[in-house]
C-alpha cells in the first residue's frame, strides 16, 4: 500500500513512520526541503529508539525506513496513492486549497484523511464540491508513533464506506480507532478533555487546592499520565483558550473561557514557552517549586 503524507512537520512525520513500520510504503510531502531534512532526521531517531528498546530489529529498522521518501512534488506523493493523510497546518483555507490540488492527482478510489484537531471536516471537504464525500478525519496524537488512539470522524458529507476503510487503515497501524460519528466541534476527545481543564482551573481560581494538589489528584486518583494543568502549560495557555473559546461558540458556556484564564494571556503566562503558566520554570525549562 502506498501512503502519501502531505505535510511533515511533527505529525506527518510520525504518521509516515507508522505506515512504514507497518510495512506499507511512504512518501513524506512538505514545501520545502529543510522541512523534508528534519522529517527525515527524526524518523531515523524514532526508529533508533525502537531498536536500542528492543521493539524492532536493526534490520526491520532499516527497511522500514527504505520504504521513507521523500518529496516537495504534491503530484509526484500522491499520484498512486492508496491513503492520502494531510497533516497541513491548522488553517482552513491552506488545508482546503491543498486538498483541491490533491484529487487532480490522487487515484479516484484513494481513502482521503485529515488530521486536523479542531477544524471542522466538513467545511474542510466543502472545498471539494462533489468529492466531499471521499474526506473523512483521521486523527491520531502526539506523538503518533507512541500514542495509541486515533479518533475518526464522520464529516456530514463523508461516504460511510471512507468511515469504515479509515477505521480499518487507523487499525492497520496498529492503533485502537474510535468514531465521532457526527462532525462536531472538539470532536471526543478535546471536547471531553478541554471542559476537564476547565474544571480544574476553576477549582484553583477559587482556591479549593494549589495547582500540584488538583495535579496530583487527577494523575493518582485517575491514573493519567499528566496533570490537566501542567500538561497545560505544556501545550500552551493561548492554544487553550483559543480552543475552549470555539468550543463555547459551538457548545455554549459551559467552555466559556474564565477571566483568569484570559488574563494569563494577556500577562503573556502562557506555559513552558513563556517560562510562566499554572506554574513557573527556570531558565532549562524545569519547574520552580
Ligand atoms: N501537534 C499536535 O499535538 C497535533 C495533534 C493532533 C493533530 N494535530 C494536527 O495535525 C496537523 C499538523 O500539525 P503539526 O503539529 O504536525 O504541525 P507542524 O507545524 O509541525 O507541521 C506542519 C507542516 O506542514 C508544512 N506545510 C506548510 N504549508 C503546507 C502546505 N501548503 N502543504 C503541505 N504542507 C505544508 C509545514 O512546512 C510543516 O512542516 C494540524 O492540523 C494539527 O492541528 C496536531
Amino acid at each position: 500500500m502506498k501512503v502519501a503524507v502531505l505535510g511533515s512537520g511533527i505529525m506527518g512525520n510520525g504518521i509516515a513512520q507508522l505506515a512504514v513500520m507497518a510495512g506499507d510504503t511512504a512518501v513524506a510531502y512538505d514545501v520545502g526541503d529543510e522541512a523534508l531534512q528534519r522529517a527525515s532526521a527524526a524518523v531515523e531517531k524514532s526508529l533508533a529508539r525502537f531498536v536500542k528498546s528492543g521493539k524492532k530489529t536493526q534490520e526491520e529498522a532499516d527497511e522500514a525506513f527504505a520504504r521513507l521518501s521523500f518529496t516537495t512534488s504534491l503530484a509526484d506523493a500522491v499520484t498512486g496513492a492508496d491513503v492520502v493523510i494531510e497533516a497541513a497546518p491548522e488553517i482552513l483555507d491552506l488545508k482546503q486549497d491543498l486538498w483541491k490540488q490533491v484529487v487532480g492527482h490522487a487515484p479516484a478510489e484513494a481513502l482521503l484523511g485529515t488530521n486536523t484537531s479542531q477544524l471542522s471536516i466538513t467545511s474542510i471537504a466543502a472545498a471539494l464540491g462533489d468529492e466531499a464525500s471521499r474526506l473523512v478525519g483521521i486523527h491520531f496524537f502526539n506523538p503518533p508513533v507512541m500514542m495509541r488512539l486515533v479518533e475518526v470522524i464522520a464529516g456530514l458529507e463523508t461516504a460511510p464506506e471512507n468511515v469504515e476503510r479509515a477505521k480499518a487503515f487507523g487499525e492497520h497501524v496498529g492503533k485502537t480507532v474510535v468514531v465521532c460519528q457526527k462532525d462536531s466541534p472538539g470532536f471526543i476527545t478535546s471536547r471531553a478533555y478541554a471542559i476537564l481543564r476547565l474544571e480544574c482551573v476553576k477549582m484553583l481560581e477559587e482556591g479549593i487546592a494549589t495547582a500540584e494538589d488538583i495535579d496530583t489528584a487527577l494523575k493518582l486518583g485517575f491514573n493519567f499520565p499528566m496533570g490537566p494543568l501542567e500538561l497545560g502549560d505544556m501545550n500552551g495557555v493561548d492554544t487553550y483558550v483559543h480552543a475552549i473559546s470555539g468550543l463555547e461558540k459551538a457548545h455554549g458556556d459551559r467552555f466559556r473561557p474564565t477571566v483568569g484564564l484570559r488574563n494569563m494571556v494577556a500577562a503573556n503566562r502562557l506555559g513552558r514557552k513563556t517560562g510562566a503558566g499554572f506554574y513557573d520554570y527556570d531558565a532549562d525549562g524545569q519547574k520552580v517549586v
